[in-house]
């Protein structure tokens, strides 16, 4: 008999990019979790209506509406108890969440990040990039903590960083590769191989590879050998 899924709550901010791979990935028979609401801080996100026409619970719960930020984070730990979720993922939500929050879903609560953290937390993640003269870039999905972009390393990806690239060829090429770390990431999770212990990200039953997004695993992710030969 198969385990039973994981109830997953994805918080959003924005478009929902990665909300929506993950919506796809959690629609495969096999895969470890289900979706079972998506909650923004906004309530004209447009995620939260493309997870509607999905059949899937949505809800708003934003600042205007609270006392203060421990009331809306309140309000937020109630919703997520109410739809028994698992395991929350932050898909573009873009505020910091107070710290008795936090702690009160320490290593059920994943994030995506778009760099190579502890590189560029924060915003415009590309632009710092390319300004900074790196070669390669990438994404992160790790556990939260009270720091924003914080907190153990779960997962990574890295694309290459071409001559040609501004931020937003260069946010086109990592977004690729974020939608399908996240499903990875989630899939670890979710299976209890990715797990949270003295402030570490301990991985178990994972290749050393299993969680990096290797060349040939996706087409934009960085091929290590023509990166090398890439002239300056
Ligand atoms: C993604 O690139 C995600 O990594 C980033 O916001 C974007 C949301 O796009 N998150 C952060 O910067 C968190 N610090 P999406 O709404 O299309 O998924």
């Amino acid at each position: 008999m198969r385990p039973m899924k994981k109830r997953v709550v994805i918080l959003i901010s924005g478009r929902g990019s990665n909300m929506s791979a993950l919506i796809e990935a959690a629609g495969d028979p096999g895969f470890p979790a289900q979706i079972v609401g998506v909650i923004s801080n906004r309530s004209d996100a447009k995620g939260l209506a493309a997870a509607a026409s999905l059949g899937i619970e949505t809800k708003a719960i934003t600042r205007a509406d609270h006392t203060d930020k421990a009331a809306q984070d309140a309000a937020l730990d109630a919703e997520l108890k109410r739809l028994k979720a698992d395991i929350v993922c932050l898909a573009g939500y873009m505020r910091l969440l107070t710290p008795s929050f936090t702690e009160k879903w320490a290593g059920r609560m994943i994030n995506i990040h778009p760099s190579l953290l502890p590189l560029y937390k924060g915003l415009d993640t590309h632009q710092r990039a390319i300004d900074a003269g790196m070669r390669v870039h990438g994404c992160t999905v790790h556990f939260v903590t009270a720091e924003m972009d914080d907190g153990p390393i779960i997962a990574q990806a890295a694309v290459p960083i071409l001559p040609s690239d501004d931020a937003d060829t260069l946010a086109n090429r990592v977004l690729g590769v974020e939608h399908q770390l996240y499903s990875l990431a989630l899939r670890l999770v979710a299976e209890g191989k990715a797990t949270m212990k003295d402030g570490r990200a301990v991985l178990s039953g994972v290749s050393a590879e299993g969680s990096l997004l290797s060349p040939g695993s996706a087409s934009e992710a960085v091929d290590i050998e023509s990166l090398a030969r890439m002239t300056p």
